[in-house]
């Protein structure tokens, strides 16, 4: 699948706008993003076919939906879930190494590049100013791929990308993130990092750069064994590095040891702007592109926004790996407005307060949640999908020694609830009342007339 065949079938689908009155890629495309996710269901995607200053054509709001978003896969949630499943089990080890072996032994095709070089400047790329405080152009979804200068291990991530100067791209990953290790070992040695920003490819892999998948485990494997589809990719002409073959634009560049500079203000999920100081710099070294172009884009800012049915997919992948890894885990929820900081709810199984004191341990060693700002432990009698009623149940039992601080997150164990002492039904009246049928009326009865 590309980014055109997804569209395409979009358009079959009646799930997608296409755009043809000129827009800006200035605050305006922005604001009108927001406004079709707002709309009933999270919205269509949209095709902005004129875009102010530019031949290229611009894709958005593409993960409205969550069933836009799994449609990328080509599975439903069930049909996901059971191969997330098969992945995590099919070997002898935990979670994310049965997973990582099963993504890595994917194979993958090289073919010639059919690409036009240079046509494209980096100005003529409409990436986005979306908030009236940025004062550069971001790229939101350019997948961002490098290799370790040692190891030869490759990453995909998905990291904000700002078009500070012609021909200078400031890419903000986080220190923690797989390419920061690779930028690391590369200016130990004093060697630059290439680096290839692949936008518009087969639309499996936004999440799959976005997904929490460990160092070694291959984004593209990780994509090809749950689509079933393959990659084939061609080699970049200034980089030594591949990149899919049918990609939308592929920016070739490097970042130079040392090479840093200042990004943002960027508006950000928090709400807030946005800004580093230390952000490594990317020189561009060339640009490929397939004839008229199309670049995908999503809009951040606060809540609601189309970006977060990713950090849910996320949620489902690491709710599958803990119920597979540790058994005292019933279900884990991410609520939607604070996903993308890590907060998680957890259903605990029955359990000793020693258990649950392990678990906690347990749980601040997995790689998605050890950064969390927020992790919830409740018993599992709660719903958690609910999050109203995760959070009366913590607001019941909290004490201040049920909270714990970790770093910039905290950690409340709401847990130990006495369950003999829970106000429930009896099973009795509860299958009385299922079993009965009553005769329901709207008229007022006759006592009641006026
Ligand atoms: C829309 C969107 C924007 C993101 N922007 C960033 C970013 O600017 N920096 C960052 O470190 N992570 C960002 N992330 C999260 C990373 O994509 C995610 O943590 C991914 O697993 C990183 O891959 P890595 O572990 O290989 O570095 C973003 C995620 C999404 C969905």
């Amino acid at each position: 699948m590309t980014l055109r065949s997804f569209l395409r079938q979009l358009l079959i689908d009646n799930q997608v706008k296409r755009i043809t009155t000129e827009v800006s890629p200035d605050l305006e495309l922005a604001a009108v993003c927001r406004r079709e996710f707002l709309s009933a269901s999270g919205g269509d995607a949209l095709l902005f076919e004129q875009v102010k200053g530019t031949s290229v054509q611009i894709a958005a709001n593409l993960f409205g939906s969550k069933a836009r978003l799994l449609s990328m896969l080509e599975l439903n949630e069930k049909d996901l879930t059971r191969k997330i499943r098969t992945l995590i089990a099919a070997g002898e080890h935990d979670a994310l190494t049965n997973l990582t072996n099963a993504c890595n032994a994917c194979s993958m095709d090289f073919s010639e590049p059919q690409y036009q070089y240079e046509q494209l400047t980096l100005g003529d790329i409409p990436a986005l100013r979306s908030w009236p405080g940025e004062r550069t152009r971001y790229l939101t979804l350019a997948l961002t791929h490098s290799v370790s200068p040692v190891t030869g291990v490759s990453n995909l991530g998905l990291y904000r990308a700002a078009l500070v100067a012609e021909g200078k791209i400031a890419l903000n990953f986080a220190p923690c993130s797989d390419i920061a290790e690779h930028l690391k070992t590369a200016e130990l040695r004093n060697e630059s990092l290439p680096v290839a920003l692949i936008l518009g490819a087969d639309p499996a892999l936004f999440w799959a750069a976005a997904a929490p998948l460990p160092t070694g485990c291959s984004e593209y494997g990780f994509a090809a064994v749950l689509t079933g589809r393959s990659f084939t990719f061609s080699p970049c002409l200034t980089q030594p590095l591949v990149a899919p073959a049918n990609a939308e634009i592929v920016i070739e560049g490097e970042i130079k040891p040392g090479a840093r500079v200042k990004e943002g203000p960027f508006g950000n999920h928090t709400g807030q702007y946005v800004e580093r100081e230390d952000c490594p710099l990317m020189e561009v070294t060339a640009i490929r592109h397939r004839h008229q172009p199309i670049l995908p884009v999503t809009v951040v800012g606060p809540p609601p926004s189309e970006n977060v049915q990713l950090a849910k997919l996320n949620e489902l992948l690491l709710r599958e790996m803990l119920l597979f890894d540790v058994p005292l885990v019933a279900d884990l929820v991410m609520p939607k407005m604070t996903a993308f900081h890590g907060v998680a709810v957890v259903a605990v199984r029955p359990c000793s307060a020693t258990a649950v004191t392990d678990l906690i341990r347990r749980l601040r060693t997995v790689s998605s949640l050890n950064r969390s700002r927020l992790l919830i432990l409740v018993d599992d009698d709660i719903n958690i999908h609910d999050f109203n009623l995760s959070w009366w149940r913590t607001l019941n039992m909290l004490a201040p020694e049920r909270v714990i601080t970790t770093g910039k997150g905290l950690i409340i164990n709401a847990t130990g609830i006495d369950r003999d002492q829970l106000v429930t039904e009896d099973r009795t009246t509860t299958a009385l009342v299922e079993n009965r049928h009553y005769q329901i009326s709207k008229e007022a009865p006759e006592n009641l007339q006026p």
